[in-house]
């Protein structure tokens, strides 16, 4: 066995790094996927620091990432938020892709925020939908909890019934319908990637009880549910991989339809988070 890296030292250097260089900490963390840093403009930006300069953080490569972490605040509320996130799929670690949300709780975030860009499988979904994650199935060739587990973080062998809190997923529901806004909900599937889906891997998806596949988002949300934290995630549909309907996007095109979608999530997250006193 390879000798392992003392995590939790590592942890709290980051953590006492966040707390010194910025003072107040905040109780929630936004992690803006894909396309979606423009929520960004929504929040009254305190402090930004690159990743570069934040120990033992890893440093985003992806086009469409700047790296940076962020605290200010979004409506009524002090939140951080991570512009740019660490996919598997460039070559971090699921411990490293992980490593910020660890961080985050270390600080005394309880609640996190993810979204993300999705291929949908459900022949209900359109380009450009924003669906509700209310459950995933992780089919990442790798686990963020393999290894030792410290007690300090979370249990060995932690449940993940409610991964995503269904308190959070209500209070969009009532957002969205009292807004209208159309949003669909449904199954993420987190894969490695970087290749999008064959037809049947689109219909494999589908079959296995996925509505929307991506690259992202489930080591994140399984390392906060590790960590006893309530997790609201959302994915824009940015292409359709429905039986007998493929529409394939390249990376440009995700980014587009991303954007398009971008305001709305946006409204929405910034609603919930500010209609709960306790975020
Ligand atoms: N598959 C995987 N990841 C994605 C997709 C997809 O179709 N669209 C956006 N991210």
């Amino acid at each position: 066995m390879v000798q392992e890296i003392n995590w939790l030292e590592r942890i709290n250097e980051t953590a006492a790094f966040l707390k010194e260089r910025v003072g107040k900490m905040p109780k929630t963390a936004i992690i803006l996927g894909t396309g979606l840093g423009d929520l960004v403009n929504h929040i009254n930006i305190e402090v930004s620091i690159p990743y570069e300069e934040i120990p033992n953080f890893p440093v985003s490569t992806v086009e469409g990432h700047s790296g940076r972490l962020i605290f200010g605040t979004l409506g009524t509320k002090y939140i951080m938020a991570m512009q740019g996130r660490f996919h598997f799929y460039e070559g971090y670690s699921m411990k490293e892709s992980t490593f910020p949300v660890r961080v985050m709780k270390a600080v005394g975030v309880k609640t996190l925020f993810v979204s993300n860009a999705a291929g949908g499988m459900n022949p209900d979904f359109k380009i450009g939908d924003l669906m509700i994650i209310t459950d995933h199935i992780n089919l990442f060739p790798e686990h963020p909890l393999r290894g030792k587990n410290y007690e300090e973080l979370g249990p060995r062998f932690p449940g993940m019934v409610d991964a995503y809190s269904p308190r959070l997923i209500e209070k969009c529901r009532e957002i969205a319908k009292a807004n209208d806004i159309r949003v669909v909900e449904g199954v993420y599937v987190g894969t490695q990637g970087p290749t999008f889906e064959t037809p049947a891997e689109y219909r494999y998806f589908w079959r296995i009880g996925g509505d929307a596949v991506g690259m992202s988002t489930v080591p994140e949300v399984i390392v906060a549910n590790h960590a006893d934290m309530e997790v609201f995630g959302m994915s824009v549909i940015t292409d359709i991989g429905a039986e007998g309907v493929v529409e394939e996007a390249t990376h440009e095109e995700v980014q587009a339809a991303a954007a398009k979608a971008q305001p709305v999530m946006s409204f929405l997250m910034k609603e919930i988070i500010n209609q709960f006193e306790e975020l």
